[in-house]
């Protein structure tokens, strides 16, 4: 059975609804990273960290996967298929997905600050700022913030080194170590970028094939072709 691998980024959850990062109403165009998205944040203002996270797993609450979550997990169905997320929502999971591999955390998880092993669901969308762990240290969102370690990565590049086929959804792969995945393709490797921009493919070696459509359209039209090509 031929290997998937789906690599993505926010832009396969913007037909849900939910924000990507870099686009003109991006979240970074809301927020400074620096403020909401690194370690010394958390330190220095806690309260809107935890606050910018239960804001967006609020609105996760009542967000639905769209088309193209619901064609990368028909996948299964004819293919050993692997996602590879930067996303910290749960769509892959919920339009059906069984192997997601989240490379920046999850949103519906948080974690000790102490020992980065101590990782509990979230109940609800609410952390609460003094929330503490099992071992006695706060809680903070099980998100990797920039200028922290990546754990997955590693794991993140056999499964892409193992792909028959890979296709890169709704990321501007312009976040390091994640962007540079698209390398470690095998040689044979099928590539297939789905984004109605232009995302940064200068370290892609294979030949690649664009799809400039949104992930709602292209995605199940790519799908649709893979398993017609099976027949
Ligand atoms: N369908 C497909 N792609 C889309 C759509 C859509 N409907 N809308 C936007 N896009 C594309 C954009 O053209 C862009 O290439 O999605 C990409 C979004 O890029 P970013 O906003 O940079 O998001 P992402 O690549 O996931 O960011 C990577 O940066 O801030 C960190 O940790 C955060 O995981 C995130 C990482």
């Amino acid at each position: 059975m031929k290997k998937i691998v789906v690599f993505t980024g926010a832009g396969v959850s913007a037909e849900s609804g939910l924000a990507t990062f870099r686009d003109a109403d991006g979240l970074w165009a809301q927020y400074r990273i620096e403020d909401v998205c690194t370690p010394e944040a958390l330190v220095r203002n806690r309260a809107l960290v935890i606050e910018f996270y239960n804001k967006r797993r609020k609105e996760l609450l009542t967000t639905l996967p769209n088309a193209a979550h619901t064609a990368i997990a028909e996948l299964e169905k004819h293919f050993d298929v692997e996602v590879v997320t930067q996303n910290v929502d749960d769509l892959h999971e919920r339009a059906g997905s069984t192997k997601v591999l989240h490379l920046h955390g999850e949103l519906k998880k948080l974690r000790s600050e102490r020992n980065p092993e101590l990782i509990v669901p979230i109940e609800g969308w609410e952390q609460q700022i003094d929330d503490r762990a099992e071992d006695g240290a706060l809680l903070r969102p099980h998100i990797v913030f920039f200028g922290e370690a990546v754990p997955m990565y590693e794991r993140a590049i056999e499964i892409v080194n193992r792909a028959d086929i890979l296709i890169i959804v709704g990321t501007s792969l312009a976040v390091y170590p994640a962007a540079s995945l698209v390398r470690y393709t095998s040689s044979h490797a099928q590539l297939f970028v789905v984004d109605p921009g232009e995302p940064d493919c200068s370290a892609v070696r294979n030949p690649m094939v664009h799809i400039k459509e949104k992930a709602g359209a292209g995605v199940p039209m790519l799908v649709e072709k893979l398993i017609a090509n099976l027949k």
